[in-house]
C-alpha cells in the first residue's frame, strides 16, 4: 500500500510534492521519488530510503515544473531500490507513471513486451504500465485530444489487479490522467490548479474539495478543470465533496484508530494476498518457489517458527499441512527454538513467519536452522527484510503496512498465504484433490464473508460494553478453534490490559475449571462441525458454574443457552480462523476504546522486537 501524490497548477510543483509525500510517511514505505515535466521533457528524482533525502538530490531544487507525480512505495516486486522506485517510464522517455496497487499478470504482461522489443529496467509489476501505454499509443494513428486518454485506456483493459495509476507525458505537458481500480484515488480541486492523491491527509492543508473517483473512472487533469470518463470513455459527471475531517482522522480513512482501519483493512489484505497466487481452476503457482515432487516426498519435518500472533497463524498453518499434505508439521516458539537443540537436518524444512521480518528471535532460530542444513522459507509482509534477505526462498503477505500495535491484517494474511502455501504443496504431491478443491473455493470466497463477518460490530460492541470492568476472561476452543482462542487472548491481554486466558475446551476440567465463578465471562469459538457438540458440552459446564458467555460460530447451536451469540459465515474448518477472529478482534479494540487506552501503541509493546 504505497502513496500517491499528484499536482497541476501554477505553483512550482516538486515541493507540494515532496510536501504531500511527507505527510503519507506515517503508512511506513521504502522508497520515494517525484517526477515532473519542464521544457517538454519528462524529469525524476528518486531513491530509497526517506522523503526527506529528495531534498539532498542534486538538481532537485532546478525543477521548474508545474505538473507532477509523486510516490512513496512499500516494496511489493523487487526490493527497495533506486531502480524499483517510482515513478517509472518507458523505453521513450514519453510517459512517466506512479502506481499503487498489484498488477497480478504482470510476468504474461512483461514476457509480451519483451517480445515487442521492450527492454526492462527494474524488477516491478509497475514497469510494464508505462510500456504497455506506450505500445498503444505507437500503434494509434488518430492525432486527437484523446489519444493518451485512449492509449491509458487500452493498457488499463489488459491489466489484472489493483491500480491507482498517475501518468504524466512530454507529449501532453499540460495534462495529467489518473485512473483506479481496487486501490484509493482522489482529485483535490483547488483555484486553478489540481491535486491527486491515494490518501486526502497529503492534500487536506490544501483543498477540502474533493472528486472521489469509483473504479475504471478516467479523469484528464488541467490546471483549470478535470474531465471525467467511464470504463468505456463515455463523459461523466462528479459530485464535489466536502471533507469536514481533522488530519489526524484523515490519516486514518476516518476511523478512529489504525487498528479498527486495518480490521476493516483485511478483505483487501486479503484479495492483495490471493493476488495470482490461486484461482479455482488453475495450479497455485509461487514464481518465488521452484519445489519438486522428489523435494516435498523427501521432507521429514517442518517447523513453522514464529512469535506472538505471527506463531498462532502457524498453528493454524500446521493444521492444514498436516491433514492435506500429510507432512509431520511442528509450531514452535522462536524464543524456545533457538535454545532447545531442535531435530534438523537436511531433509527438513524450517518456515519462519513474521510480519516485520526483523523479530529477532525469529532471525536467530533461521541462522540456527541453515547452520543445521535445512532449507529455509521466509513468510513477511515486508519486502526485503532481515529474515528474508537470511532465507533461501521468501513469499509475502500484502497485508500493507500495520501500524496498530496489535496485530490484525498480518495475522489473517497470514493464515491466507499458509493455506495457499499448502495447496502449492498438495498440488505438487498430487494428493488430497478434493479437500484442496474445497479450500481453493473458500479461500476465494474469504474477502466478501470478512465484510459480511464485520457487520456483527454493534453487537460485540455491547458485549463489550458488559465486560469492559472485568479482570480476567476465558477463552476456550477445539482444534483450529483452540488456535483462535490463543490469538483471542493474547488480543485483549495486549490492548485492554484484562487478565485473558486460553485452553483448548476438553482441558477444562483438567484444572482450569477451578478458576470458573459467579459471573466471569467465558469466550467460546466453535466452527468444526466434527467437535462442535464436545464444545457446548464444556461450555454448558461453565454456564452451570455461573459464567456468562460469548458464542463465535458458524453452526447451527441453541442460542438461547448463552448469553450472547454472533453468527459468522460458514466456510472450510481451515480457514475458518480469519472469519472467526474478527468478532473478538473487535472485541479487544472495543474493550480498550471503553477504557480509555491507547488501542494503537499499547504500554509495554513495540511493533517491531528487533531485541532478543
Ligand atoms: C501481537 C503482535 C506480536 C507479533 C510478534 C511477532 O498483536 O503483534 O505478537 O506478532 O511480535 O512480530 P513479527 O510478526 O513482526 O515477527
Amino acid at each position: 500500500m504505497c502513496g500517491i501524490v499528484g499536482y497541476i497548477g501554477t505553483k512550482k510543483a516538486s515541493p507540494i510534492l515532496i510536501n504531500g509525500l511527507l505527510r503519507l510517511e506515517y503508512r511506513g514505505y521504502d522508497s520515494a521519488g517525484i517526477s515532473t515535466i519542464e521544457n517538454n521533457s519528462i524529469s525524476i528524482m528518486k531513491d530509497k530510503g526517506r522523503v526527506k533525502n529528495l531534498y539532498n538530490l542534486s538538481g532537485i531544487d532546478d525543477l521548474e515544473g508545474t505538473i507532477g507525480i509523486a510516490h512513496t512505495r512499500w516494496a511489493t516486486h523487487g526490493k527497495p531500490s533506486k531502480e524499483n522506485s517510482h515513478p517509472h517510464m518507458d523505453n521513450s522517455k514519453t510517459f512517466s507513471v506512479v502506481h499503487n496497487g498489484i498488477i497480478e499478470n504482470y510476468n504474461e504482461l512483461k514476457k509480451f513486451l519483451i517480445k515487442e522489443g521492450y527492454i526492462f529496467y527494474s524488477q516491478t509489476d509497475t514497469e510494464i504500465i508505462p510500456n504497455l501505454i506506450h505500445y498503444y499509443y505507437s500503434k494509434d494513428n488518430k492525432q486527437d485530444d484523446l489519444k493518451l486518454l485512449r492509449s491509458i485506456k487500452n493498457a488499463c483493459s489488459k491489466l489484472k489487479g489493483s491500480f491507482a495509476i498517475e501518468v504524466i507525458s512530454k507529449d501532453y505537458p499540460d495534462n495529467m490522467i489518473v485512473v483506479r481500480k481496487d486501490s484509493p484515488l482522489v482529485i483535490g480541486k483547488g483555484d486553478n490548479e489540481n491535486y491527486i492523491s491515494s490518501d486526502i491527509p497529503a492534500i487536506l492543508s490544501f483543498t477540502r474539495e474533493f472528486y472521489l473517483l469509483e473504479d475504471l473512472e478516467f479523469v484528464i487533469l488541467s490546471r483549470h478543470d478535470a474531465k471525467f470518463y467511464d470504463k468505456d470513455l463515455n463523459s461523466i459527471n462528479k459530485r464535489i465533496q466536502t471533507i469536514e475531517w481533522n488530519a489526524s482522522s484523515a490519516e486514518k480513512d476516518g476511523f478512529d484508530d489504525y487498528m479498527l482501519k486495518e480490521i476493516y483493512e483485511q478483505p483487501t489484505a486479503i484479495r492483495e494476498t490471493i493476488g495470482a497466487k490461486l484461482t479455482e481452476d488453475s495450479k497455485c503457482e509461487f514464481d518465488e518457489l521452484d519445489f519438486t515432487k522428489e523435494y516435498l516426498q523427501s521432507i521429514n519435518k517442518i517447523y513453522l517458527v514464529a512469535c506472538g500472533t505471527a506463531m498462532h497463524a502457524g498453528l493454524a498453518g500446521k493444521n492444514m499441512i498436516e491433514h492435506i499434505c500429510k507432512i509431520p508439521t511442528e509450531v514452535d516458539i522462536a524464543s524456545e527454538f533457538r535454545y532447545r537443540d531442535p531435530i534438523i537436518d537436511n531433509k527438513t524444512l524450517c518456515v519462519f513467519i513474521s510480519q516485520s521480518g526483523e523479530t529477532a528471535d525469529t532471525i536467530a532460530a533461521l541462522k540456527l536452522s541453515k547452520e543445521k542444513g535445512a532449507k529455509t522459507l521466509a513468510i513477511s509482509n515486508v519486502i526485503g527484510s532481515s529474515i528474508t534477505r537470511e532465507a533461501d526462498f521468501s513469499i509475502y503477505t500484502h497485508a500493507g503496512p500495520e501500524i496498530a500495535v496489535a496485530s490484525t491484517k498480518a495475522y489473517t494474511s497470514q493464515v491466507v498465504l499458509l493455506s495457499i502455501l499448502t495447496i502449492y504443496f498438495a498440488e505438487i504431491l498430487k494428493i488430497s484433490e478434493k479437500e484442496v478443491k474445497s479450500l481453493k473455493k473458500a479461500i476465494i470466497e474469504l474477502p466478501s464473508k470478512i465484510e459480511k463477518t464485520l457487520k456483527c460490530t454493534e453487537k460485540i460492541k455491547k458485549f463489550g460494553h458488559r465486560i469492559y470492568q472485568e479482570k480476567d476472561v476465558f477463552f476456550l476452543g477445539r482444534g483450529v478453534d483452540e488456535t483462535v482462542a490463543k490469538e483471542s487472548a493474547l488480543k485483549l491481554k495486549e490492548i485492554s490490559y484484562i487478565h485473558a486466558e486460553s485452553y483448548p475446551a476438553g482441558e477444562l476440567k483438567h484444572g482450569p475449571i477451578a478458576l470458573i465463578e459467579n459471573n466471569i465471562t467465558v469466550i467460546s469459538i466453535m466452527t468444526d462441525p466434527k467437535l462442535v457438540e464436545k464444545t457446548v458440552s464444556n461450555i454448558q459446564e461453565v454456564i452451570t458454574r455461573g459464567a456468562k458467555t460469548l458464542v463465535v460460530t458458524n453452526q447451527k447451536i441453541d442460542d438461547k443457552m448463552f448469553d450472547t451469540v454472533i453468527h459468522i459465515p460458514e466456510t472450510n474448518s481451515f480457514v475458518s480462523p480469519i472469519l472467526s477472529v474478527i468478532p473478538l478482534q473487535l472485541l479487544s479494540y472495543y474493550i480498550s476504546k471503553e477504557k480509555g487506552l491507547d488501542v494503537d501503541k499499547p504500554r509495554n509493546l513495540a511493533k517491531s522486537v528487533t531485541v532478543e
